[in-house]
């Protein structure tokens, strides 16, 4: 595979210029006024996929968005890498702290990214990750050296809970089979610091309203004297820590897989710097649950975060009024054992239970997901580690990360199969955020990285 560096340099200008045509499509899942250009964007994929090889290439209709499907079988008794990405991206908001429009994608110099960094939403989540996998089957079939069968499942509906594909998968179990599915939708600690994702967290997402009077009202004529939803709402978020930051929910903690001593000192000796942390966010202290380090409470801790709060006036200087409904929408990251749908139950008792008399609540659960986490000593690890020690001249450090792809415990129960979550974005990569981006080096070192993966994983499957 002596030729994958010299590929990329001839075709690095072109590899670059087809990602920008990707990520000026707006695949927006989450809102239904680009619903054409999401499906666009599952045709642009097709084509793709199509290009770089693969012999079949299907749109997979869903009840909801398709699922573009690929493969290149090559030899049935060799082993078969299923690829998983996604083409939807989140929504741009808020568009004014964008720096340049984000579906017109530039490429900027940055402290980090000397080399430049292409700018877009789903510049790094997924399109550009995702696409990695793409060039790499190309480089591949042009040049004889995919060593065993490849199928590609990327889909359109990640950003919104994947309901669709937990539907593909349990009705297309033989068509995807596989011996190992391959990720690019997580990152790593450092550009000189190559890691393999061995965790992700799961998720309950639950919507919450507090309904007080039929109107708005007054507030002098009836302030103090009805329960304000604003007002009960916040007390009732704030109830669900308590002083050392721990979530008060009944039960919450109970299944929560506490790590030893050991594991947890063997954690702490991944490179991170506190200082540079607070840095980077502009902050002057961190903040979270008693007696875990920064790095435990963002991966190995479950946690509870409110998303978004609405209710009353927020327009042009002030407007007396109780509001008379007031909502918020509430995140919950779960580590292993926790299960999504038990604790969205658990957080549902317990928040009605805090309502005050005097106010309705309605609890309104939206998706959820299952916590993943993933040996080291499996082939599909042993494979990406060796991958990256031949392209990074270093062992990747295993690191479990505080995100979620909530589909990828149900690959494992569903089709049986580890996932290698081989990611090559950076925290600062700025995904979901205003002024997304993906450096031009990651995107080039991860097509570089993919094809030893597939080489590796042939060898030591034997
Ligand atoms: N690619 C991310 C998840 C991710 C990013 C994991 C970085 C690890 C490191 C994915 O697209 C995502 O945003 N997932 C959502 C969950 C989904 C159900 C909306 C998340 O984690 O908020
Ligand atoms: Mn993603
Ligand atoms: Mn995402």
């Amino acid at each position: 595979m002596e030729n994958i560096k010299s590929y990329i340099d001839t075709h690095r200008d072109r590899f670059i210029s087809e990602l920008i045509e990707l990520l000026k499509m707006p695949s927006v899942s989450a809102d239904p006024a680009f619903s054409q250009d999401v499906l666009n964007t599952a045709d642009a994929v097709k084509n793709a996929l199509e290009r770089a090889g693969c012999d079949h290439v299907e749109i997979c209709e869903t009840p909801g968005y398709p699922i573009v499907y690929g493969e290149k079988i090559i030899d049935k008794t060799l082993p078969t890498v299923l690829v998983y990405g996604h083409y939807d991206v989140q929504p741009p908001d808020p568009i004014d702290l964008w720096e340049s429009p984000p579906f017109e994608p530039i490429i900027k110099e940055t402290e980090l990214h000397p080399e430049g960094a292409i700018f877009a939403r789903g510049a790094c989540d997924d399109k550009g990750q995702m696409y990695m996998h793409v060039k790499a089957l190309e480089y591949m079939t042009q040049t004889g050296n995919l060593p065993c069968n490849v199928k590609f499942m990327i889909e359109g509906e990640e950003e919104v809970g994947s309901e669709s594909l937990e539907w593909f998968i349990i009705n297309s179990r033989e068509k995807l089979s596989n011996d190992v599915i391959l990720i690019s939708d997580t990152g790593m600690i450092a550009k000189d610091v190559p890691s393999i994702t061995t965790g992700l967290r799961g998720l309950s997402y639950v919507e919450v309203e507090v309904i007080g009077p039929n109107r708005d009202l007054h507030s002098g004529l009836y302030g103090g004297a009805v329960a304000n939803p604003i007002n009960v709402l916040n007390k009732m978020i704030a109830t669900l820590h308590d002083e050392n930051n721990h979530i008060t929910i009944p039960g919450f903690y109970d299944k929560v897989d506490e790590l030893s001593v050991e594991e947890r000192a063997e954690m702490e000796k991944a490179p991170f710097s506190l200082e540079d942390y607070k840095k980077a966010l502009a902050i002057n202290d961190v903040y979270g649950e008693k007696d875990y380090t920064t790095n435990e409470r963002s991966s190995i801790r479950p946690t509870l975060d409110v998303n978004g709060i609405w209710g009353g006036y927020i327009g042009e200087g002030a407007k007396t009024v109780i509001a008379s409904k007031a909502s918020a929408k509430i995140s919950m990251r779960l580590v292993p054992h926790q299960d999504w749908r038990e604790i969205t139950d658990l957080f549902q008792a317990y928040f009605e239970s805090l309502a005050p008399a005097g106010v309705k609540v309605i609890v309104k659960p939206h998706h959820g997901g299952h916590p993943y986490v993933t040996p080291i000593d499996s082939t599909g690890y042993q494979a990406a580690s060796r991958a990256y020690e031949e392209t990074f001249g270093k062992t990747p450090i295993p690191q479990r990360s505080g995100g979620s792809i909530p589909i990828v415990s149900l690959f494992e129960k569903e089709l049986k199969s580890k996932t290698i979550l081989m990611g090559f974005g950076l925290n600062s990569d700025a995904i979901h955020s205003p002024n997304e981006h993906y450096g031009i080096w990651n995107y080039l070192k991860g097509i570089e990285t993919i094809p030893y993966f597939y080489k590796y994983f042939t060898e030591l499957s034997r």
